[in-house]
């Protein structure tokens, strides 16, 4: 049995104010057999530690250095996140990838970062429209996670989360489809498999791009999603609320 996570990305959204308001309002009544997972931008982090304490809901950053320490003006290790209370960090979004030219190889190196400072990674995938169209959505996924497996070993996926977030579907409010999303999932557990069917089996796999409340039901049902990553959605404590519902029912 997989416990379902929803994780909440909120990107560079928000101000201080809404960010405490935020939290706390999902804080009251997030349902205690999900993982809730907030992501919020870095500086707010401290603060909303705090507002999280002793409460269930968990803290994760958005990004972390490839590097433990030294002279990287402007990033963040992952030890300074795990000292704020994070648990989870995510790694490789699609907007770093594409935004901020990240590679696959950088990825994987901050995903064993983020494991050295005792955080879970939550590894994002997804292929562009165009890959998609081209047919390559299996191979660029298989890149992507490939590149994860070579570096650190597929025992590490036990202590780390994997999202499918097709690019084409983030923001733009096209969602894929349940089955869409279940086939890409089911592909990527079946080549975790390859290497190991007990990793395989526990990893959680959490479906992003254009969750709302009223079409997580149908995509949570499917047996290989384990939950969401929810951006614009995450930003309005009732939408996200009710997504975590949803998790809840699905299990
Ligand atoms: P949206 O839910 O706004 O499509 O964003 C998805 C996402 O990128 C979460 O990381």
């Amino acid at each position: 049995m997989r416990t379902p996570i929803v994780a909440g990305n909120w990107k560079m959204h928000g101000r201080l104010e809404m960010a405490r308001t935020l939290t706390a309002d999902i804080a009251l009544s997030a349902p205690a057999d999900v993982e809730v997972v907030l992501c919020p931008p870095y500086p707010y982090l401290g603060v909303l530690a705090e507002v999280l304490e002793n409460r269930s809901v968990a803290l994760g950053a958005q990004n972390l250095a490839s590097e433990a320490e030294g002279a990287y003006t402007g990033e963040v290790a992952g030890e300074m996140l795990a000292e704020f209370g994070c648990r989870y960090v995510l790694v490789g979004h699609s907007e770093r990838r594409s935004l901020f030219g990240e590679t696959d190889d950088e990825v994987a190196a901050k995903f064993c970062r983020a494991q050295a400072a005792g955080l879970q990674p939550v590894l994002c995938l997804g292929e562009s429209q165009a890959e998609r169209e081209a047919g390559d959505t299996e191979a660029v996924i298989a890149r992507q996670l490939d590149a994860v497996l070579s570096r650190a070993g597929v025992a590490a996926l036990t202590t780390a989360v994997i999202a499918y977030e097709p690019v084409w579907a983030i923001g733009t409010g096209l969602t894929a489809s349940p089955a869409q999303a279940q086939a890409v999932h089911a592909f990527i557990r079946a080549r975790v498999a390859q290497q190991s069917p007990e990793v395989a089996a526990g990893v959680r796999i959490l479906y992003g791009g254009s969750v709302k409340a009223d079409n997580a039901a149908s995509l949570l049902a499917e047996p290989d999603i384990d939950g969401g990553l929810i951006g614009g959605a995450s930003l309005d404590a009732d939408s996200f609320l009710a997504i975590c519902q949803a998790a809840t029912t699905a299990q």
